[in-house]
């Protein structure tokens, strides 16, 4: 089976598609930045000459990630501490952001949490807490930057997700979450773009090596078999994204604005249930023991 699949993807590094100094005196605020897919997109940001703003939650994780990020990039990276679903923090991160570099030109929201569950075994906390931390806490970021982004005009990217376009059996909290997100960006591209500003969303399909994959994809012998499955021969890395969000805040975007895209190597298109249906549903904590490699 393996010797049919014809063609694996490369992953180009953006630095070798877009000038060295594209995003030179730039700043970018990131939520989310101390890991995953927000710290691959920061570095691909800084590595054409930005500064950024990272946030998130634990500082011990946020300031190894700055430093990493500045010795990968020879630029500056502040570490901001604050939890999206509070605006004050938020505040008071943009302010630390202004004191150190000025300005805020882009702003990456990309908080989120996210665990398996079916709605029946989803309490109205659980539920509020995923919606907390994507819808909320991204009209909170935007609440917290429009004015610096409106003065620089700037552009957002927000990350949602595919699995909200069809429905996605114990990802009923992600979903009304990250289809919030979706339509905020949506009206944030109209109702700011005669300020000069635009938003579009990034909506990442499987994605190899961050912590939301290892949560929810198939490991041991499925994985394998998985990797088969993708049209492209693999599943997507964080460069992918990368290279993506570099476009997206790059002046050859400068007319996309309102739009979701998908860097999923048409991933969606195939889409079906991985786990057997109706097993999925009428036994889910044994599908999920399955699908977490723990069966
Ligand atoms: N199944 C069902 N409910 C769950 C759950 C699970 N696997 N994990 C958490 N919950 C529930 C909790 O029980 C709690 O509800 P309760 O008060 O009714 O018991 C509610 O969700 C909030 O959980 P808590 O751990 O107190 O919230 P938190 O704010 O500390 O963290 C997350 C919530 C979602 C952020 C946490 O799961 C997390 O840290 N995730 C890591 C980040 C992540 O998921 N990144 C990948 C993004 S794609």
């Amino acid at each position: 089976m393996a010797s049919i699949k014809a063609f694996v993807a490369p992953t180009a590094p953006s630095t070798e598609t877009f000038r060295a100094d594209l995003f030179k005196g730039k700043v970018l605020f990131c939520t989310g930045g101390g890991s995953g897919i927000c710290k691959g997109m920061t570095e691909a940001i800084m590595k054409h000459g930005a500064s950024a703003a990272i946030v998130g939650r634990k500082l011990d994780r946020l300031q190894a990630a700055a430093k990493e990020l500045t010795a990968a990039t020879g630029q500056k990276c502040l570490p901001c501490q604050g939890d999206v679903r509070q605006p004050k923090t938020l505040h008071d991160a943009v302010a630390a952001t202004i004191a150190e570099f000025g300005r805020i030109d882009f702003v990456i929201c990309g908080a989120a949490g996210n665990f398996l569950a079916p709605i029946s075994g989803l309490s109205e906390n659980a539920f509020r807490t995923v919606v907390e931390i994507d819808t909320l806490g991204t009209f909170n970021t935007i609440k917290a930057t429009i004015p610096h982004v409106r003065k620089s005009k700037g552009a957002y990217l927000h990350v949602s997700a595919t699995l909200h376009w069809r429905a996605t059996p114990f990802q009923a909290h992600v979903s009304a979450a990250k289809a919030g997100v979706d339509a905020l960006s949506n009206v944030l591209a109209v109702e700011e773009g005669p300020h000069g500003v635009r938003s579009n969303v990034l909506a990442p399909g499987a994605i190899a090596g961050t912590e939301g994959m290892d949560r929810l994809s198939a490991k041991g012998k499925d994985a394998e078999k998985r990797d088969m499955m993708y049209p492209l021969g693999r599943m997507g890395s964080i460069g992918d994204v990368a290279n993506v969000g570099v476009f997206l805040f790059s002046p050859a975007a400068s007319y996309v604005s309102g739009q979701v895209f998908a860097v999923d190597g048409a991933q969606e298109h195939i889409r079906t249930f991985q786990v057997p249906y109706p097993l999925s549903v009428l036994e889910p904590a044994k599908v999920r023991d399955m699908i977490q490699g723990k069966l």
